[in-house]
């Protein structure tokens, strides 16, 4: 279910051999059949204990906790589903890349989220005995999109239709994963904590390929209309006939992607979310790094709500906030790449700015998922809402515009009309480096 074509290419690719920092990024030529998926774990360390929840103090376990047994191999199996499920999201991408930078980068997502599975289904294997040799079945059984074995997650199942789509996701989705793993690294189930830490280190290119692949596409909009002496950014069929993606476009792709991934942090409150901390199984986003007693059953969190017709913030046991304090921490952590896209527009003179919709809008989980909200946090009608949705939300037209600019564009050291040339090559490669040696088959 990996990339359609392309096997018997030769990508340019890293691999991670060790988890020494020697050994975990030794780039090379190699054919994706043949990319190495090793079980690689941090290094476990002395005395680690447990760090939060009800077993605080206590020693790490390197074994699975009986009590928490289900508990535990749910929040794997979870993971787990979710890696090769971008995969098989975008495995005919390769076809439409708009460089061969661009190919190789997704392959290398498309191979890590591979392994990023494997490492998930190692735990399975090796902790769970028979029901984890199932569960990990399941998890081959399982297709992103598919009417009867669908993928475990809303976001998951979405189709990533074009290399914008690509780029939205792996800097919202893909961070969003960012923040599972960080708090599943601060498990009290220590080789669980181990294998997150090293796929954190992974995790960092995918958003690196996210954040800057949006930022070329906003730098050639703008170099394309400051070339036309264009300046108002909604002059969009002459932006468009330019061959670049107006930012308006650009914002609602945003609006779309993020609110999808929102959408993963589940419930607001929830009961689960409170268990999984109580438990020492799932902690927060630098729980160690965090000023207070780790154990919150006193402690109280603001969460958004919906009440009698309005959104507002109500105070809540922090415990069975958990979902809503780690959600938070995703939207600063996704505000601070959307600040330098906006550097990049305010450098070129245009007027526009790229926002986070507020929390509201576009949900299908929680608090939010029956109320109708504009991207400003202000609750519509259905008739409102129908009547403004194409402004805030990717167009049937929008998604037809930016289908028709997916031309593929393999000749080394080119790019597509739609976006620029990155900065640096990987591996510090010059411009035209041939990322991928293209061999049909
Ligand atoms: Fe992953
Ligand atoms: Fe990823």
């Amino acid at each position: 279910m990996g990339p359609e074509g392309f096997q018997t290419s030769d990508v340019y690719l890293r691999t991670a051999v060790s988890i020494d920092p020697k050994g975990w990024a030794k780039f090379d030529y190699v054919k994706m059949p043949e990319y190495r998926w090793g079980i690689l774990l941090a290094p476990q360390q002395e005395d680690r204990l447990v760090n939060f929840g009800a077993h605080k103090g206590e020693k790490a376990w390197q074994e699975v906790p009986g009590e928490y047994r289900a508990m535990l191999r749910r929040l794997i199996v979870v993971q787990g589903d979710t890696e090769p499920a971008s995969v098989e999201q975008q495995r005919h991408l390769g076809a439409t890349a708009p460089s061969l930078y661009d190919m190789r980068n997704l392959f290398q997502v498309n191979v890590e989220e591979g392994r990023h599975l494997w490492a998930m289904v190692y735990l399975l294997q090796k902790y769970f005995g028979k029901d984890g040799r199932e569960e990990a079945e399941g998890l081959l059984q399982r297709r992103s999109g598919d009417v009867d074995k669908p993928r475990m997650l809303g976001a998951f199942n979405e189709a990533t239709p074009d290399w914008l789509s690509f780029f939205m996701f792996t800097y919202f989705t893909d961070r969003d994963g960012k923040m599972q793993l960080e708090s599943l690294a601060q498990s009290g189930f220590d080789p669980l904590s181990r294998t997150c830490r090293f796929m954190l280190t992974e995790e960092a290119h995918h958003m690196f390929v996210g954040e800057t692949g949006v930022s070329r596409t906003i730098e050639r909009t703008c170099e394309a209309m400051k070339q036309a002496g264009i300046e108002d950014p909604y002059d969009i069929s002459r932006i468009r006939n330019l061959g670049v993606i107006d930012l308006p476009t650009l914002q609602k792709k945003a609006n779309l992607h993020f609110t999808l991934s929102l959408d993963l942090f589940g419930s607001e409150i929830s009961t689960n979310a409170a268990n999984y901390y109580n438990s020492g199984l799932k902690g927060r986003f630098q729980e160690t790094r965090i000023d207070d007693d780790h154990v919150l059953t006193q402690a109280t969190y603001a969460v958004s709500k919906f009440v009698d017709g309005r959104i507002k913030m109500v105070d809540e046991p922090a415990l069975t906030a958990i979902n809503m304090r780690l959600r938070d921490d995703y939207v600063a952590d996704c505000a601070k790449g959307v600040e330098r896209w906006n550097k990049v527009i305010e450098k070129a003179g245009i007027k526009f700015r790229i926002t986070l919709p507020h929390v509201a809008f576009h949900r299908h989980i929680g608090e939010f998922a029956n109320v109708k909200a504009s991207p400003m946090g202000d609750v519509l009608s259905d008739g409102e809402w129908s009547k403004q949705k194409d402004a805030w939300l990717p167009s049937k037209d929008d998604g037809d515009f930016i289908a028709s600019l997916m031309q593929p564009c393999w000749e080394r050291g080119k790019y597509a009309s739609w976006i620029s040339a990155p900065k640096v090559g990987i591996d510090n490669k010059a411009g035209d480096f041939e990322y991928v040696k293209i061999h049909r088959a």
